[in-house]
Formats: C-alpha cells, sequence, structure tokens
C-alpha cells in the first residue's frame, strides 16, 4: 500500500500511541470547524443514535485524548478506540475489531482538503465512526463484521464482504420516525454528501438487500447513486448473522453489479 501517515512507528498490529501534545492549536482549530460545520447537518440528517452519543464526546473541544473515549466506550459497550498510521491491512483491521477494537486514524487533513480527502483521517473516523460504538446493537454487529472479515480471508471473500461495510457501515441509510437518516460514516462526516443522500432527489434509496449489497461495485470518488435503506441496526444484525460460506460460493459465479 502507498499511503499517508507514518508506518515507522507502528507495533505489529500497526497500532501507534496518539502522541495528542504533537498536534498543534491549529490542527485543534481546523477540527473544530469541521465540527462546527457538521454540526449543523446532523440534527436534521444523522440517525437518533449518532445524535444521542455525540453529546457526551466533548467533539467541538478538538481532537480528543483517544484514552479518555475508550473509558467511556469501555463502560458502556465494551468497544476502545486503537490509534493507528491510517488504512491498515485486512487481517490487521479485522482483527482489531474482532476484539471490539475500533482503529482510528492519528492524522489530520490539510485545511486544503476541508472538503474532501480520498483516505480517512481522524475527524472521518471519530465523527464518523466512534459514536455509533455506543450503540449496543451497532457495536455488537461491528464485532460480528470483523469475526467475519477473518473468516472472509479465508474463504476469499473479502472483497464481497467490503461491499457490504461500503454499503453499511461507510454510506449507510436508516428509516426513523421522522424519516430516512444517516448512519454511515463517510456520510456523517461529509461536509456535501450527508444533506445529499437524505434529501436529494437524484439517488435511489433501496431497501436493505444482503446479496445486492455484497454483489454491487462501488465508486470512491463521488458521491454514490444508490444507498441501501435499513429498518433498524437489529435488522442489519439479523440479517448478518447467517454463515455467509454458502452465499459466497453462490455469488462468486455471479457478475458484480453497477453501482
Ligand atoms: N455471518 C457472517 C458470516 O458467517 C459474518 C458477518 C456478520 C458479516 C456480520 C457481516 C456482518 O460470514
Ligand atoms: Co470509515
Amino acid at each position: 500500500m502507498s499511503l499517508r501517515g507514518d508506518y515507522n512507528l507502528a507495533a505489529a498490529d500497526f497500532s501507534v500511541e496518539q502522541d495528542w501534545s504533537a498536534y498543534s492549536e491549529a490542527d485543534h482549530a481546523l477540527f473544530r470547524r469541521l465540527v462546527a460545520r457538521q454540526s449543523k447537518l446532523v440534527p436534521r440528517y444523522a440517525c437518533p443514535e449518532w445524535i444521542t452519543a455525540i453529546a457526551g464526546l466533548d467533539a467541538d473541544a478538538g481532537i480528543p485524548k483517544f484514552d479518555q473515549i475508550s473509558k467511556k466506550l469501555r463502560a458502556k459497550t465494551h468497544w476502545e478506540i486503537v490509534a493507528v498510521p491510517g488504512l491498515i491491512p485486512d487481517e490487521a483491521f479485522f482483527t482489531h475489531l474482532a476484539n471490539r477494537r475500533f482503529p482510528v486514524t492519528v492524522w489530520l487533513r490539510k485545511p486544503e482538503e476541508f472538503d474532501y480527502i480520498v483516505e480517512p483521517d481522524v475527524f472521518h473516523d471519530f465523527f464518523g465512526h466512534v459514536p455509533l460504538l455506543f450503540d449496543r446493537v451497532y457495536a455488537d454487529h461491528l464485532h460480528e463484521y470483523g469475526k467475519g472479515g477473518l473468516k472472509a480471508m479465508r474463504l476469499d471473500a473479502v472483497k464481497m464482504l467490503a461491499r457490504l461495510y461500503w454499503y453499511t457501515i461507510e454510506f449507510g441509510l436508516i428509516r426513523t420516525p421522522a424519516g430516512v437518516r444517516a448512519y454511515g460514516a463517510g456520510l456523517i462526516s461529509s461536509g456535501g454528501e450527508l444533506a445529499y443522500c437524505v434529501a436529494d432527489a437524484a439517488p435511489k434509496r433501496l431497501d436493505f438487500d444482503l446479496e445486492k449489497a455484497l454483489r454491487t461495485d462501488y465508486l470512491i470518488d463521488r458521491y454514490q447513486s444508490s444507498y441501501f435503506v435499513i429498518n433498524s441496526f437489529a435488522q442489519l444484525m439479523r440479517e448478518t448473522a447467517p454463515d455467509f460460506t454458502p452465499l459466497y460460493d453462490r455469488l462468486r459465479g455471479l457478475p458484480a453489479l453497477a453501482p
């Protein structure tokens, strides 16, 4: 992988120390600006579970100390945050999730990347992903996903499982009494796509379909043209619970679907 981030000091599991004192005041100010922009959007477009959790995380104070967040997480859902230099290999990623550790990138984007970055940074990982780890059902589902990832490696099915992650954990929508809302981290951390995914007439919003999600390719450099909508995290948990082995075997023979 050719990746941004300093991997030299990473341990075998790709974890690093979060050197919190190394963040500059400009870094914290940029983080606060990112939080401030999203804070205008999330009441309208993010799911209630995310909104409830962010309130306890002091996100508008600046880049958080991961240790303090982990303490709260452990108490609530037995998850913790592990600091990483950036994207990490599949096996390390799945192993962390399978042990209820969520990898959070330590570096923050540059000011000129305010609107868009290709790789996840601390703002995306923290603001997008971490709050939902406080929801018990979501947290348990992500744990199962991690174990499923290790299994998919043995079955040579990581590509299919990664599509599911994309269409749920990163870009998923959920029905609420107030209407469709975003729970995907790629949406919640996006300045433009968060309103687009919920309110724009252009994209398709399809009922969640496990097989379709596993088969559908995705675009990483533009807004999604289709989103999958779940009814609840319990539904996601339930529908992903069966053994995927026969499903992988069957889908492997079928062509991928266009996004
Ligand atoms: N049930 C899946 C399997 O047997 C694992 C999984 C769980 C995948 C939750 C995604 C989400 O492989
Ligand atoms: Co992400």
